[in-house]
C-alpha cells in the first residue's frame, strides 16, 4: 500500500498545529490523504492515526461515517446526485435514473473509463435550489434533465477541473499548493465566474 506522500504528512503536521489537541486535526487530515490520494485508503488512515495519535478505530469511524470521503477509486468527476426530499420531489430520483442510463453505470459506479463516479446522497443543504447534485466540490444547482445532459457534454468534452475551484473533497491543492488551499472557503480567485459555460458556471440556472 502506497504510504502518504512527505508533503501530504508535512501538510498534516502543519494542520495539527492549528489545534490545541493533535486529535481535532482528524477531518482536514482525512481531506489531505484524499487529495493524496485520490480516496482515504486504510493504510492512510493508520498513518494518520500515527501522526495525531488517536486509535485507527477512530479514524475508521469518522473516514466511514462522512460520505465526502471516498474509501475507494474514484473517477475524475464525482457526481452526488441528492435523492433526498425536496430533489426527490423536483425530479432528483428521475435525474440519478437518468444518469445511470446516460453514463451507462449504476449508482454507486465509476465508468470504465475512469470519468465520472455516479453517487446518491443525503441532503446536501441545498434544499431551495432544488434538485441538484454535487459534482466534486461544486453545487450544481436548479437542474433539469436537459440541462444535466449540457453538463456531463461539456465534462467530457474537456477535461478540466469543474468542481475543484473550492479546496477540498477531491482537490490536490488542498495539500497546501496553489490558490486553492483555503478548505470550503470562498475567495476571490475560487469563487467560479458568473458565466463563461457550464465549465466556470456552478449554477445552471
Ligand atoms: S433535499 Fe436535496 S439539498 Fe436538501
Amino acid at each position: 500500500m502506497r504510504p502518504l506522500s512527505e508533503r501530504a504528512v508535512a501538510r498534516i503536521r502543519e494542520l495539527m498545529k492549528r489545534y490545541p489537541r493533535k486529535g481535532s486535526a482528524l477531518l482536514p487530515a482525512l481531506f489531505v490523504a484524499q487529495a493524496d490520494h485520490g480516496y482515504v485508503t486504510h493504510g492512510a488512515m493508520r498513518e494518520i492515526a500515527g501522526l495525531l495519535e488517536i486509535s485507527p478505530a477512530d479514524v475508521e469511524g469518522v473516514a466511514t461515517f462522512y460520505t465526502m470521503f471516498a474509501k475507494r477509486p474514484v473517477g475524475e468527476y464525482v457526481l452526488q446526485v441528492c435523492t433526498t426530499l425536496s430533489c426527490a420531489l423536483c425530479g432528483g430520483i428521475s435525474m440519478l435514473k437518468h444518469l445511470e442510463k446516460t453514463l451507462g453505470i449504476h449508482a454507486g459506479e465509476t465508468t470504465p473509463d475512469g470519468k465520472f463516479t455516479l453517487l446518491p446522497v443525503e441532503c446536501l443543504a441545498s434544499c431551495g435550489t432544488a434538485p441538484m447534485m454535487q459534482v466534486n466540490d461544486l453545487f450544481v444547482e436548479r437542474l433539469t434533465l436537459e440541462r444535466v445532459d449540457e453538463l456531463i457534454a461539456e465534462l467530457r468534452a474537456k477535461p478540466g477541473h469543474f468542481g475543484r475551484q473550492i479546496a477540498g473533497t477531491y482537490d490536490p491543492h488542498y495539500l497546501g499548493l496553489g490558490s486553492g488551499n483555503r478548505f470550503s472557503s470562498l475567495s476571490e480567485d475560487n469563487v467560479p465566474s458568473a458565466g463563461g459555460g457550464l465549465g466556470d458556471n456552478h449554477d445552471l440556472s
